[in-house]
């Protein structure tokens, strides 16, 4: 009963014997002693998790000094303090070693685990437990580590109440009714996930900050988050607020929350002051303004940089930082209004305020210009502000790609976003070369999430939706891995070494972004979902798409014209050549032609097929490939964790039931807004 209870709350740090006898004698061989010299948090951080890991795996504990036997052994410590891992390396090689990273090497019958800093050889540990899961050898073990983004961050959106906005896995693991959980060892158990996978900052509250949680600045919340901020600190996580642009008013204090006045700068300060004597490495604010409804400088007649800077300011006697979010637009445009574009704000606001922003401020941009859709353009933002500190923000949770209950391995999207060409710089501009501040010199960049974790025994509710949560932190480490190499990587650690589970595992994970895109968004269609949850089809449900602003779709043709010769001028946003290719639906990549183009139903795709034929036959196959998950699934029967196979097999059988109405809806849509098809969907000519 408590296993099955417990199923997959361990992820891909599993706790029990390891089987498998080759990768046994591996761990057996180099795990006889850990020995750390240096009296470091992380230094002690790293041991503990290395000893009672591999506690777990071989049912021995290591010793903490050199092995008498001879056995392969362990050696932690950073450059400054052990003088042994100092002596191993020449000066040449620690000097490349950045802030976070880490260097594994084995001489003799010693494995070295060195860092500059105690958090490198955090990293550097949890990397060795990684090699010992998945590898083969360590024989040749020479491995430098650095991190491509000096911050990677998750931003979780949840309430003091216990609710989590877009959440899919239950309730908060922090909050539960207007108070943060007494018991925060499950918080600590989400800290280790995070550090294993090397999340070096945390939002602990939903960028939506309503009343309460307003609060968080004041005596009422403060002590208990300074344990949350312990807790995260042992795993080298800073810890950040959402704030409330307008908390001076809310909390009562003063009449406005004018970033210019004087009294409103005290405030903050005031407020910063207060919250570095508890928390001396705070990370900062995350702030969400004048979008959907939050308040923001805008109410004063001031611009974004003024509201970011004033806060910037408060915080950077202590080294705090301000992410300021970029996503605002226009909630209440007019539907007969065709050159208001949404997907045009973020550049339109925010371009214009390039050079404006402090040091320590970095503005937090969505990977693409509307809201985590399926499939959408990179945001054209990217790029753009070179005088700017930029994070890319992603959505791990599944507002709109299945909700954890339709499976969706979101790392290919992500890894398209990163690898787009923005041509800024000549060829190789590419966004993860802006996002880690690389191509303009940038001193702060990096990659933030919002996490897909909820009190559900297995954190995510669907068994593989773990793989998003995972493959973010490693992207946000190395942007150059695979998605089918983080994949593997996942799959070993949390299911084992079986060759069958792996390479079915693989297929599933890595097919499954396209089958959902297949059934649910064709062509760079997005939004067909029901109102304000955002689950299931309808085509012009979503709550701000008054007569389907988002799509056009009428009697002749569907899409949105945003090419500058005649429609919103959105394809200019791009640099050459994306801005002329986007211009024209010729050169339109097929995936995104109605992202940015109006046409008849009966245009030809670079495929060949008619738009209606697509958009018919895709959802006809999608929810055939859907139904193929369950079979895929079914196999591994036996394969893996009993408990693990069942929570999944109901998503599976979910999914492909789901699968077939949005079929349903969608195609019967077209078919009668379009007039061209009988019922099974074949084109009538
Ligand atoms: C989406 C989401 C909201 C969220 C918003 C944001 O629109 O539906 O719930 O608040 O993104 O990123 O701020």
């Amino acid at each position: 009963m408590k296993e099955a209870a417990q199923a997959g709350y361990e992820a891909w740090l599993r706790k029990r014997t390891v089987t498998d006898q080759t990768q046994l004698s591996l761990i057996m061989r180099w795990t006889n002693g850990i020995v750390l010299e240096e009296d470091d948090r992380y230094i002690q951080t790293a041991a503990s998790e290395l000893a009672e890991m591999i506690a777990a795996w071989t049912g021995r504990r290591p010793s903490d000094s050199v092995p008498g036997d001879g056995g392969g052994w362990l050696r932690i410590g950073t450059f400054m303090g052990s003088s042994e891992v100092a002596r191993a390396f020449s000066e040449e090689e620690m000097s490349v070693v950045q802030e976070d990273g880490f260097r594994l090497r084995r001489l003799g019958e010693r494995v070295l685990i060195a860092g500059m800093t105690g958090r490198g050889v955090l990293y550097g540990a949890f990397a060795f437990l990684r090699l010992m899961q998945t590898g083969d050898s360590l024989d040749e073990l020479d491995e430098l580590s650095n991190p491509a983004n000096s911050l990677r961050l998750i931003n979780q959106w949840d309430n003091v109440d216990g609710s989590i906005e877009r959440g899919y896995s239950g309730q908060s693991i922090f909050y539960a009714e207007g108070e943060i959980v007494r018991d925060l060892s499950r918080v600590r158990d989400y800290a280790r996930l995070l550090a294993s996978v090397g999340i070096n900052g945390i939002v602990i509250n939903n960028v939506n900050v309503h009343k309460l949680e307003t609060m968080f600045l004041t005596e009422k919340y403060l002590p208990r988050i300074v344990e949350v901020a312990n807790v995260f600190r042992t795993y080298g996580i800073r810890l950040f607020l959402s704030i409330n642009f307008a908390a001076p008013i809310e909390l009562g204090d003063l009449p406005t929350a004018d970033p210019l006045d004087e009294a409103v700068k005290d405030w903050w300060k005031e407020r910063a002051r207060e919250l570095y004597g508890r928390i001396p490495d705070f990370g900062g604010f995350l702030v969400k303004a004048d979008s959907e409804f939050r308040p923001g400088p805008f109410t004063y007649g001031r611009d974004h940089a003024d509201g970011a800077n004033m806060l910037a300011e408060a915080l950077a006697p202590y080294g705090g930082l301000i992410v300021w979010r970029c996503f605002v637009y226009n909630c209440n445009q007019d539907w007969r209004d065709r050159k208001t574009d949404r997907a045009r704000a973020a550049y339109d606001h925010f371009t214009p305020l390039d050079g404006r922003f402090m040091d320590n401020v970095v503005l937090q941009v969505k990977n693409g210009p509307m809201d985590f859709q399926v499939r959408e353009p990179v945001s054209p933002l990217f790029g753009a502000m070179p005088n700017t500190n930029m994070l890319i923000e992603f959505q791990i949770t599944q507002e709109y790609t299945g909700q954890q209950r339709h499976l969706c391995y979101l790392v290919p999207q992500w890894k398209e976003a990163l690898d787009f060409d923005t041509y800024l710089r000549g060829e190789g501009s590419t966004v993860k070369k802006v996002a880690d501040g690389s191509l303009f010199g940038r001193p702060l960049g990096g990659f933030a999430a919002v996490s897909n974790i909820g009190s559900d025994a297995n954190w995510t509710g669907h068994p593989l939706a773990q793989a998003n949560l995972y493959g973010y932190g490693r992207l946000a480490w190395d942007p150059d891995l695979s998605a089918d190499g983080i994949a593997v990587e996942w799959t070993k650690q949390t299911f084992g070494h079986n060759d069958y589970v792996i390479r079915t595992v693989l297929a599933m994970l890595m097919s499954s972004w396209g089958v959902y895109e297949s059934y649910t968004a064709p062509l760079g269609v997005g939004w067909m979902v029901k109102p304000n949850h955002h689950y299931g089809p309808d085509v012009d449900g979503y709550e701000y798409s008054m007569w389907g602003t988002y799509h056009f779709a009428d009697c002749r043709g569907i899409g949105v014209d945003r090419s500058v010769h005649t429609g919103t001028g959105y394809a200019g946003q791009y640099h050459s050549p994306h801005s002329e290719r986007f211009e024209s639906a010729e050169t339109t990549p097929d995936e995104l032609l109605l992202f940015f183009h109006h046409v008849p139903y009966r245009h030809r795709l670079h495929s060949g097929k008619t738009v209606i034929q697509h958009i018919y036959d895709t959802h006809f196959e999608g929810a055939e490939r859907a139904e193929e998950l369950v079979d895929q699934w079914e196999g591994l029967k036996g394969y893996i964790d009993h408990n693990i196979f069942e929570q999944g097999l109901s998503r599976f059988q979910e999914q492909a039931e789901h699968a077939k109405e949005w079929r349903d809806v969608i195609n019967t849509y077209f078919w009668r807004k379009s007039g061209i098809a009988d019922e099974q969907g074949r084109t009538l000519y």
